[in-house]
């Protein structure tokens, strides 16, 4: 929104925001969904590499349009956890790590953080290097020495409870040895080795089990069972290199805290190393990425670590990473083998994905036999054929990609692949739809909408699944049966399921797969999603572009459904003032305002959601609270800053909660002068804005 008194200048940038906008939405949501997938299920379907490509993106977009930073979403790291376990909410956060690919950004990484503790060209820096290891982060408590608690990451605030499985893990001490902090807790990775991860896949094919894809998730699944004496027969171990609560602190240096753990009984990665300077770091880092394939277990990477704590605190974190650390990743393993045809998969927007079926090869230690194509173009962009010889990259435990082919051994007779324009599930046109500026998406998508039952199919599934309803026992496979026989084909049906068969003769418990009291469980299932958080049912409702993220922001506006559902309606016209209300929600722009009108605009979405309302209750969400009292204020600093660099005071207004502008107007809520200031001073002092010094602004945020 802009009006006439603004500068060309302005309005560019005003354009370019909106733009922003609407991309780290879409990639937020995005996120959001692959975080579920990779932390909650075991299950990821991109590759790391892939994922931390969309992370990366929104950090550019987050650097040049501070707006964007939902300072109100808690910055997750993982999902949130399942319902099975207790849950433990972690007193020092579990945060994630940044990532980084090439040796500069090694460079940059130190010449960062030099910038920002205001480090002279000569004084000393200390940093740490250790090997990532590709497990999953515990969070161990002790208290006076005795394990009292453990705890996974879950979404880096509140993860599951774990102690019984992790006291049976050999690795980890019961009782610490020597002079220990009365609390302490120690954070680190549980991990199982290759040579154990592939016996227990021999173990698990012999007795019909499914096999796990690689250690990490293995080692997850062994972690999070509910039988603490499954864990107990499952070889795991751990490496400490991080800690949570502590007091007293054994140590004021990073390498120091990782010897204390070792005295303490802790195992600890043998090839940490202190470097001193980034070719130190990078030497370093090859070091490791030679030993890579000999080593007992998987690591993806080495995490560098500012050495000194006080630089740590200093520091501080942006968003979900410390700026104190980061990961340095290695490349992503890969190998070729044949292509031997493409499949088109209908998804729940009618996107249509094209899956390369391989020839089964071995990638860093897996067996590959399917590969994400991505979309059309890039088919044509690689030219890829279909018996072609293909190069398949693997990255972490996610699904593999194809990035080319091999020229010399293309098939003569091998033809373009000529992607179809028809929906392979129900044969209406698929197409790729122009946005305003002419330009194609990059998915085709079918036009069937409800009419497609691989869409209807994908919806009902997405309503089901565990972070909408999260219905149980009604998995794909159900959904499936239930579909294919006309007994469900929308979300409303589902609740109505138990009273129809009741009427029927022909019983659901007397199907092949169900019995008595699988039938009577998915009833009661059922009975118990007839009230349900408002943005799970959003999430729920598989609007494009609104994922969990985005439904917790309409949800977090609106509180109750029926106000959600108004403004959608009212916001067809995208001049609107209920467009503009959704289009002004934090997080929320151009292109997830429209797709939530037009969710709302489709006379079958209207007459589902009607039936849907006469079964279940979305219940209203409660507004949220910031306690800091600084939170939701404009600040500007001026003049300079004497016990901290300008960057660092930004980033510690941000931290809670507040705006930092570099220019003072009307809106400005507070400004911290030190000496020098001037005419943003005087600018303050005129409009009689609060002005206070560097040791106030440090009393009041303290
Ligand atoms: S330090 C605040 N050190 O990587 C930073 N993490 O991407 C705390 N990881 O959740 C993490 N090896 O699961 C650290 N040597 C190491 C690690 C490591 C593996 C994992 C850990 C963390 C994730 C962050």
């Amino acid at each position: 929104m802009w009006h006439m008194s603004q500068s060309p200048d302005q309005i560019r940038r005003a354009a370019r925001l909106a733009e922003a906008s609407a991309e780290h939405a879409r990639l937020s949501a995005e996120i959001a969904e692959h975080d579920v997938r990779y932390h909650q299920q075991d299950a990821p379907t991109i590759t790391d590499a892939e994922y931390d490509a969309m992370r990366r993106r929104m950090d550019s977009l987050e650097a040049r349009f501070p707006e964007l930073v939902d300072l109100f979403a808690r910055p997750r790291v993982g999902a949130a956890p399942s319902e099975k376990f207790a849950k433990v909410k972690h007193v020092v956060p579990m945060l994630s790590l940044g990532n980084i690919f090439q040796p500069e950004e090694v460079e940059e990484f130190v010449a960062r953080v030099r910038k920002f503790l205001g480090l002279a060209e000569h004084a000393p820096l200390a940093i740490t290097a250790e090997p990532k290891i590709d497990g999953l982060s515990c969070s161990l408590r002790y208290v006076k020495g005795e394990l009292v608690q453990a705890a996974t990451r879950g979404d880096g605030f509140e993860g599951e409870d774990v102690t019984a499985n992790v006291r049976t893990i050999k690795e980890i001490p019961h009782k610490l040895r020597g002079n220990v902090p009365e609390i302490c807790e120690v954070r680190g990775e549980i991990y199982m080795t290759k040579g154990d991860f592939a016996a227990l896949n021999e173990r698990q094919m012999q007795q019909g089990k499914p096999a796990f894809a690689n250690p990490r998730n293995s080692a997850a699944g062994s972690l999070r069972q509910l039988d603490p004496n499954v864990t107990a027969q499952r070889p795991l171990h751990f490496f400490a290199y991080a800690w949570g609560e502590m007091n007293p602190m054994p140590s004021d240096k990073q390498h120091g805290m990782i010897e204390a753990f070792e005295t303490f009984g802790f195992k600890v990665n043998p090839l940490t190393k202190l470097c001193h300077s980034a070719d130190d770091l990078i030497a370093h880092w090859r070091a490791i990425e030679e030993q890579r394939a000999s080593l007992p277990y998987d690591i993806d990477g080495v995490v560098y670590k500012v050495d000194d704590l006080d630089y740590q605190r200093r520091l501080g974190f942006v968003s979900r990473a410390p700026r104190w650390a980061t990961a340095h990743k290695f490349a992503a393993e890969k190998a070729t083998t044949i292509l031997r045809d493409i499949e088109i998969q209908v998804g729940r927007t009618g996107a249509l994905t094209p899956v390369a079926k391989l020839e089964p090869v071995t990638v860093g230690g897996v067996v590959v036999s399917n590969a994400t194509l991505h979309n059309e173009d890039e088919i044509a962009r690689k030219d890829i054929r279909i018996g072609d010889t293909v190069i398949v990259q693997r990255a972490g435990d996610v699904i593999p990609q194809v990035l080319g082919h091999v020229p010399e051994k293309r098939p003569a007779d091998a033809k373009p692949y000529a992607f179809p324009h028809m929906c392979p599930a129900c044969g209406s046109a698929a197409v790729r739809e122009a946005d305003a500026k002419g330009e194609l998406d990059a998915v085709r998508r079918c036009t069937g909408g409800l009419v497609c039952p691989a869409q209807s199919i994908e919806r009902l599934k997405h309503f089901c699944s565990r972070n909408a309803l999260d219905i149980e026992g009604l998995g794909d496979r159900q959904i499936e049966l239930f579909h294919s026989e006309g007994l469900v084909m929308t979300p409303a049906d589902i609740f109505t399921l138990e009273e129809r068969d009741r009427r029927s003769l022909k019983k659901l418990k007397d199907r092949e797969g169900f019995g008595e009291t699988s039938v009577r469980n998915l009833f009661a299932a059922i009975n118990s999603r007839r009230n349900v958080a408002i943005n799970r049912f959003i999430f729920g409702l598989g609007i494009r572009h609104v994922g969990e993220t985005n439904a917790k922001r309409l949800a977090r506006h609106f509180c109750t459904f029926e106000a959600l559902r108004a403004t959608a309606q009212a916001a067809t016209d995208p001049t609107s003032e209920a467009r503009a209300e959704l289009n002004a929600i934090e997080g929320v722009g151009d292109v997830v305002a429209e797709a939530v009108a037009e969710f709302f605009a489709e006379k079958h979405n209207e007459d589902q959601l009607d039936a849907l309302l006469k079964e279940v209750t979305p219940e209203p969400m409660e507004a949220v609270q910031t306690s800091s009292p600084v939170a939701g204020k404009t600040i500007v600093f001026t003049g300079s800053l004497e016990k901290m660099t300008r960057e660092e005071a930004k980033a510690q207004a941000e931290r809670l909660g507040a705006k930092v502008s570099g220019s003072v107007s009307k809106k400005t809520d507070l400004v911290v002068a030190g000496p020098g200031a001037g005419s943003k001073l005087d600018k303050a002092t005129e409009l009689g804005i609060e002005v206070i010094t560097e040791d106030d602004w440090l009393a009041r945020v303290s």
